[in-house]
């Protein structure tokens, strides 16, 4: 069979990214240009800044790829984009240029789901056994999801509240650590004790999970701290924070490994790239005897590898938007 190369390209968030994926499985190209430090002065991404300079910067982006990949638009197969969830404006640079390359070049436009993107990472690896339970952990997003097969989503759980990256961003910001805030917490926590007190969330049997509550216990113990003049311990707390959450997410992929004999489990999203999450999770899968595959740190955080992967099995299915195509900042997956 002739190969199948795809031009994938990602812009949900802060990072303008295309890639080349031949068969769904081998990336032959990747190029990630990141707006984290302009980001970074404000302590958050910005959604104004992020499109505009996912705008200025596409038409780079593209022809770095095609060089540094010898290709091009000729040698491709299909355009990919992601067309949801993240920033409208963001998501409209790349769904807008996705679908102007798609009608200069005559080549399908396939519309790809950004969780679905984080979830096919792992096809990257290596391909997916199903039935599978995919961990999804990202800035927006915390999901139990069930796969009986390629893009058979079943919702079992997940957070009721905030997203766990969320809301390690909102620790490291309220103790002076900066944006982005997941490794930052991630390194401060290795240097920790678990000293301080914090609520255990959802211990129960459901699939749910909460992290706003946990959040706010931070927000006031540090707030208290201060206005009694004590030193908050950050290395300390980023632990004992860390613990909680990890701990909750483990527990609750423990219930759903048990309840559906689940033999393959998959972490997905920005938050997979935590070595700690990863540790508690292969141990949980090892009690099980489940195989356990998680992206390496490249395909972790936003990537348009992962939309290239996350393509081919639509691009297999003929599934093909039309120029129609709209960008939405919610559709889930599932
Ligand atoms: O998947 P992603 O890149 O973007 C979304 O789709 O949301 O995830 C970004 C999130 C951020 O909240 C970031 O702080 C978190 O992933 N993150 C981490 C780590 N690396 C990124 N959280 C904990 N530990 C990490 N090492
Ligand atoms: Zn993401």
């Amino acid at each position: 069979m002739k190969d199948i190369n795809i031009l994938a390209i990602e812009s949900s968030c802060d990072e303008t990214s295309m890639a080349i994926v031949k068969n769904g499985r081998e990336v032959v190209q990747l190029t990630v240009l990141t707006q984290m430090d302009v980001h970074a002065e404000f302590g958050g991404v910005v959604p104004e800044i992020a499109s505009r300079m996912h705008a200025e910067n596409i038409t780079m982006v593209l022809e770095e790829t095609l060089t540094k990949a010898n290709m091009k638009m000729e040698d491709i197969d299909a355009v990919a984009v992601t067309y949801a969830p993240g920033l409208l404006g963001s998501l409209l640079v790349g769904v807008e240029f996705a679908k102007t390359l798609s009608y200069v070049y005559k080549k399908p436009l396939i519309a790809v789901n950004h969780i679905a993107g984080h979830i096919y990472a792992n096809n990257l690896e290596k391909p997916m056994s199903f039935p599978l339970l995919a961990l999804v952990v990202s800035g927006g997003h915390t999901d139990l999801i069930k796969m009986n097969g390629d893009y058979e989503f079943e919702h079992i759980g997940g957070t009721l509240d905030d997203a766990i990256g969320e809301c390690y961003d909102k620790v490291a910001r309220v103790i002076g650590l900066g944006y982005p805030g997941g490794p930052k917490v991630e390194k401060a926590a290795l240097e920790g004790e678990h000293t301080y007190d914090l609520p255990i969330p959802m211990n129960d049997d459901s699939f749910n999970m909460s992290f706003s509550g946990l959040k706010s216990s931070i927000i006031n113990l540090v707030h208290n701290e201060k206005q009694r003049g004590n030193e908050i311990r950050n290395n300390d707390l980023a632990r004992s924070f860390q613990d909680i959450a990890v701990d909750q997410l483990a527990r609750k992929t423990e219930l759903a490994i048990k309840k559906y004999n689940i033999k393959n489990v998959i972490i997905a999203g920005g938050v997979s790239a935590n070595k700690y999450l990863r540790s508690e999770i292969q141990k949980v899968a090892d009690k099980y005897d489940a195989d356990l595959c998680v992206p390496r740190m490249a395909y972790c955080t936003d990537n348009a590898a992962m939309i290239g992967a996350a393509a081919y099995p639509l691009y297999l299915k003929g599934e093909f938007a039309d120029l129609s195509l709209n960008a939405s900042s919610s559709d889930e997956v599932y």
